[in-house]
């Protein structure tokens, strides 16, 4: 394959060769015909694949969000996963999937937290690399992203990472490591610099990336990442989005005159070509066999299943599983609005989103259901519920028409969506002069008036039944992500006088250029509901007392966690805190959903029986959750981020730059190592999550000395003490015994295995340390000789057996193990 892609490559011009290293849009390449090369598509991943069209007309399978993959700690499940997002592409003509995002999960508040897979880079490595294997089983790139240290959104243009070599080394390229070595077709630059260097034109893009690693993929830039000439010096292959950017002419020129050397083109176009016989783009070479797609209810049955996966029971006094009550109130704005996702570049339209109401309604028919706000959450507009607008002719969802400069018409569609966003160059939302929203409604009258929410960057008039009842502009603030005109577009609440009627809404919006050129997101929606807080409170609490059982559902918002940026708080939003204590002093039998992205406080988690923490779970989340609640499913997620108590002992915290500069202080103490490092007992640690049955670990072996290139064996045998057959996640810590030369973390993750088995039997694991975690950096990997111990166990705390190991001053493998039984339960 090499002599053909390089015999392609020396048939095109220089001019040719260029072109193929920008994107020919916003989410394809360029073709060239002349060598049998079609454009290929890209598409953003990962909580589905979105494909080029952000349009409910192409709706997509919501699966759960990274954070929820990973808490499975399942590397079958997470390729499942993975598995359904390739289905998934192949099914939407995408060759390249923008996903996985493997940034560490620095700190509680990164605004994208809920888009990585975890606080640690050995769990976050092995789970990209099933990851990535899953998508490319169907001849579809996978994108690991954002290399590297992109682990917050605060002016993430800009700032400059200042983080220690071995840092580096141990966290952050460590989670790449794994999935690049393992074959990542891509590998996404990111926006920030680190060390002084922005991204796309880093050295890292050379060592470790290439010279190291032997990657042989296509590094593309994060959107709009490239801003020099410069940047094609370096390892640096595709520019996106095209058509425009800083390569093209001026790049062709910069070769011509020998500032660029045509030896760095050519190696990006070999990249480009690689990639494209690798997903069937290139005629004449025949990709490698590839999987055979799923179909749709096989793809939501994987969505459903790494859903149950991924929850995590953070306590439990017996309350769960509910088994078969008569009578459930269901409480909280999320239990019908349910986050499925979070928001920003990663967003997907889900045909269909089972809330937690839907799945309670299913899965017990006969009992009393109720549904109670409780709380408002709500901070931004949320979409008008499709089958709640018609067309002036009656038919469900809107009119919507597209005018150029002379004012006329070129397209008149009819769309299910209040929210319309054009992501390309011939989008006629992004060609369009002004664009009219029609629509019939039948707004909830408050005291005689109504309201409405307007977003977009533009200037705006709505008339209600043909009256103009506001006009206006909306603009993006000049603090605002570059990218807000698409992820969060300034909005406005109009406010009119409404009879108990439906009314005919027409919402005239003449879009302004936002800061990417094509790009940009315009709808309607409904403001926050206005209620007496208290009022609402009660009336949670009188269903709560006379119901069997209370089941509320907490959330973040749309404000809270999303891409552009941080998060300020890590408390829930609204009154929910007041809300969960009312509700679990009226009914014992009390279950709190926590569903959000990333940790939230809990300051109740005392005072309620049962704690399951879902994530952002996809839209199968009602099914999944009834699954759980019932006892049919088993919670299985054990903790990829420790979660903290309150703010105030959260030892990782900063997220805003000084002067453009962000410094990593903690140095390698990231996650459950800066907990350990503290002293500071979090509310829930690394690993923890509880099952709906008990282990018991009886054995332990291990080798006297691990093999310095060859993962040392850990066999680990448990019994499932319990009276239900269940999952458990075994994980295997290793310490420095010895005094120490070097700067180490307490205890660090070395490997980890799922366990299964039926009530009252026996299961063993074979947990794989590999040598690199009886290493450190030190201008290159170094072991330093001495005792350590092996600690296997529940959580980075829940500690039940421990093996002496030793690394011998002169490294030799040893096969020679003693075993360590130990007595101890989950
Ligand atoms: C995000 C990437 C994403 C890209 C394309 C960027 O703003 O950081 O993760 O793949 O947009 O949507």
């Amino acid at each position: 394959m090499e002599d053909r892609i390089r015999a392609l490559r020396n048939s095109l011009s220089l001019r040719e060769k260029v072109r193929l290293l920008t994107g020919r849009d916003s989410w394809s390449t360029a073709p060239l015909a002349s060598i049998g090369l079609r454009s290929m598509v890209l598409s953003d991943g990962p909580a589905g694949v979105r494909g080029p069209l952000w349009d409910e007309r192409s709706p997509s399978v919501n699966l759960p969000s990274p954070t929820a993959v990973a808490a499975s700690w399942d590397p079958m499940m997470v390729e499942r996963v993975g598995a359904a997002l390739g289905s998934e592409a192949v099914r939407k003509q995408v060759d390249v999937v923008l996903a996985p995002t493997i940034n560490i999960q620095r700190t509680p508040y990164g605004g994208r937290h809920f888009e990585a897979f975890s606080e640690d880079p050995l769990l976050t490595g092995a789970v990209a690399s099933h990851y990535v294997r899953g998508i490319q089983s169907f001849g579809v790139g996978a994108t690991v992203k954002h290399y590297v240290a992109n682990d917050s959104e605060t002016e993430r243009f800009t700032v400059d990472v200042r983080v220690s070599e071995r840092a580096l080394r141990e966290v952050y390229l460590a989670a790449f490591e794994r999935p690049v070595r393992d074959g990542s077709w891509l590998v996404m630059s990111a926006y920030n610099s680190i060390n002084g260097a922005t991204a796309s034109e880093n050295p890292l893009l050379t060592t470790p990336l290439n010279s190291e690693w032997g990657f042989d993929g296509v590094v593309v830039s994060d959107w709009t990442a490239v801003r020099s000439l410069e940047s094609a010096r370096h390892p640096q292959d595709l520019v996106m989005p095209g058509p425009a950017g800083p390569w093209g002419a001026a790049l062709v020129e910069a070769v011509e005159d020998g500032r660029i050397p045509i030896g760095a083109i050519d190696r990006k176009v070999d990249r480009m070509l690689t990639l494209a016989a690798r997903v069937g783009a290139l005629s004449g070479i025949e990709p490698a066999p590839r999987r055979t797609p799923l179909s749709g209810p096989e793809v939501r049955e994987v969505a459903r299943e790494a859903a149950v996966a991924g929850a995590v029971l953070l306590q439990n006094d017996g309350t769960l599983p509910l088994g078969a009550p008569g009578s459930i109130a269901v409480i909280g704005e999320a239990a019908r609005s349910a986050r499925t996702q979070g928001g920003g570049s990663a967003t997907v339209i889900p045909a269909m989103v089972a809330s937690p109401l839907d799945g309670i309604w299913a899965q017990w028919p006969e009992a009393e259901v109720s549904w109670h706000l409780g709380a408002v959450v709500q901070g931004g507009l949320s979409d008008l519920d499709d089958g709640t607008f018609t067309t002036a002719l009656g038919d469900p969802g809107m009119t919507v028409r597209y005018r150029d400069a002379a004012g006329r018409v070129f397209l008149e569609e009819k769309r299910r969506a209040s929210r319309i966003v054009g992501f390309d160059t011939d989008s006629p939302l992004v060609v369009a002069d002004s664009v009219e929203l029609e629509f019939r409604w039948r707004p909830r009258s408050e005291g005689g008036r109504a309201r409405l929410g307007i977003a977009g960057l533009a200037d705006f008039s709505i008339a209600v039944d043909g009256k103009v009842v506001a006009d206006g502009e909306l603009r993006t603030g000049p603090d605002d992500d570059h990218a807000a005109a698409v992820l969060h577009p300034p909005a406005t609440v109009v406010e009119f006088p409404v009879a108990d009627d439906d009314v005919s809404v027409a919402v005239r919006l003449h879009p302004v250029p936002g800061a990417i050129p094509d790009a940009l997101s315009l709808g309607v929606g409904l403001p926050p509901t206005v209620r007496d807080a208290d009022e609402l409170i009660a009336e949670a609490v009188a269903a709560a007392t006379t119901a069997e059982v209370a089941v509320v559902v907490v959330s973040t918002s749309s404000e809270v966690e999303s891409e552009g940026f941080d998060r300020s708080s890590l408390s829930l939003p609204g009154r929910q805190d007041e809300l969960v204590r009312a509700v679990a002093a009226a009914n014992p039998r009390t279950v709190v959903v926590v569903n959000s992205g990333a940790p939230v406080l809990l300051p109740w988690r005392h005072e309620v029986p049962a704690i399951v923490a879902t994530w952002f779970p996809g839209q199968e989340f009602g099914h999944a959750l009834a699954g759980i609640l019932s006892g049919d499913d088993e919670p299985g997620g054990r903790l990829p981020v420790t979660w903290p108590d309150d703010e105030a002992t959260v030892p990782v915290a900063e997220t805003r730059p000084v002067e453009g500069v962000l410094a990593y202080d903690e140095g390698i103490h990231v996650g459950s190592r800066a907990w350990l490092r503290a002293g500071a007992a979090p509310a829930y640690p690394f690993g923890h999550g509880l099952g709906y049955t008990a282990w018991t670990v009886d054995a332990v072996h291990a080798p006297e000395t691990p093999s310095p290139d060859r993962p040392t064996p850990v066999s680990v045998r448990l019994t499932n003490s319990g009276r239900r057959a269940g999952k458990t996640v075994v994980q295997v810590y290793l310490e420095r015994v010895s005094p120490s030369t070097v700067d180490r973390p307490v205890r660090w993750l070395g490997g980890f295995a799922v366990a299964s088995a039926e009530a009252g039997e026996a299961a063993e694991v074979h947990v794989a340390v590999a040598p690199r975690a009886f290493e450190h950096w030190d201008g290159e990997w170094r072991r330093e000789p001495g005792e350590y111990a092996l600690r296997v166990g529940f959580s980075v705390t829940d500690l039940v057996a421990s093996i002496a190991i030793s690394v011998p001053a002169i490294d030799a493998g040893s096969e020679a193990s003693f075993s360590v039984v130990a007595g101890a339960a989950q």
